[in-house]
């Protein structure tokens, strides 16, 4: 009875950009969802009030009676920093609040015996690739504390498995981006930070321009070239996860991308095709840290979960994160 369909999940970092996609592809897919958010970054709106604790996962009672108190079938971890460059200034606050808070939510299932857990981990566990497309076993060598405080995580995930039978789907996730086409949630970081909102908020003329990070690379138009997925084809990769392991699959990593790269320029042109605004550009420097090229290999997610992502080209990504970014930062709203 606990591990079928209605079960609850709990969903930490479910007020979140990818977090509140997944909690809404969960209940499509007939589950319950309970969201347990700091709303550091979280959006209260973005989760129904009565689904929604806010707390810290450095709490640990508060961990304990949340397991204590609800019949909890598994857990879906986004609640994390995701700043790169701060990861680099800050290393303390990422190590702290992305591993240690993490094992302390380990902890409190492995206590409470719930031993299924889907965990967001990212492409920046590979560093510099060395291959593109990048495969699930590339060489993981993060360049920042970020990509590296997720690659301890995913290690205490295959400790925590031989020790306590804690199976686990880690999700190596490329660049998220666009959002539910039927509304209501979107992308919306507090600083922001990502190529396509940014781009976005020019086009609505919250900012003058657009500033690439760098001309001088070594692809076809000089600018850095990314896998952009859609937050909703991630979403449905978490639940596919989830009913894998529920169904008694082994613990398993995966590659989360659409396997084609796009260049920052073709980004902007593609923002200046969907919202038909001229969008100002300038050439700036290279940002530290950034690879030439990031793309991945998705096959083994397709072939294992039988993942079908559904708003696989730039057009769909761009528009669907258009509907959201006017309804939620234009000026009528
Ligand atoms: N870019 C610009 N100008 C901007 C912002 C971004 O040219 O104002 C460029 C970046 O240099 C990069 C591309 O646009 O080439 C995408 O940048 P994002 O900041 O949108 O995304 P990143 O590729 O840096 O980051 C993503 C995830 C991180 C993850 C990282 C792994 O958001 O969580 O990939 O490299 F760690």
């Amino acid at each position: 009875m606990r591990f079928e369909k209605g079960m609850k999940v709990l969903v930490t970092g479910g007020a979140g950009y990818i977090g509140s996609h997944a909690v809404r592809r969960l209940k499509q897919a007939g589950f319950e969802t309970l969201v347990l958010d700091n709303l550091v970054y979280g959006h209260q709106a973005f989760v129904p009030a009565d689904e929604l604790i806010i707390g810290d996962l450095e709490d640990r009672d508060l961990l304990a009676r949340i397991f204590k108190e609800h019949e909890i079938g598994a857990v879906m971890h986004f609640a994390a920093y995701a700043y790169v460059g701060e990861s680099v200034t800050a290393p303390g606050k990422y190590y702290r609040n992305n591993v240690s808070s993490t094992l302390n939510l380990l902890d409190a299932m492995q206590q409470a015996g719930v031993l299924h857990f889907i965990f967001s981990s990212t492409c920046a566990t590979y560093g510099e690739p060395q291959v593109v497309p990048i495969a699930e076993d590339h060489p993981q060598n993060p360049i920042n504390p970020y990509g590296q405080s997720k690659l301890m995580v995913e290690q205490i995930l295959k400790d925590y498995d031989k020790a306590y039978a804690l199976k686990s789907i880690r999700l190596r996730y490329f660049n998220a981006a666009g959002a539910d086409p039927t509304g209501g949630i979107g992308e919306d970081h507090n600083p922001e930070t990502h190529l396509i909102p940014l781009v976005l908020d020019v086009a609505l003329g919250l900012r003058p321009h657009i500033t690439i990070f760098g001309t001088d690379y070594l692809t076809p138009d000089g600018t850095c070239i990314r896998d952009y997925i859609h937050v909703s084809d991630l979403a449905d990769a978490h639940v596919l996860g989830l009913e894998y392991l529920l169904k008694g699959g082994e613990s398993q990593v995966f590659n989360l991308g659409n396997g084609s790269g796009f260049s920052v320029r073709e980004v902007i042109d593609m923002a200046e095709q969907v919202t038909q605004k001229k969008i100002a550009v300038v050439e700036g420097l290279r940002r530290e840290g950034d690879p030439a090229i990031l793309v991945g290999s998705s096959a083994k997610v397709k072939a294992v979960l039988g993942w079908n992502p559904q708003f696989a080209d730039l057009h769909n990504i761009v528009s669907t994160a258009w509907s959201w970014h006017q309804k939620r930062f234009g000026a009528s709203s």
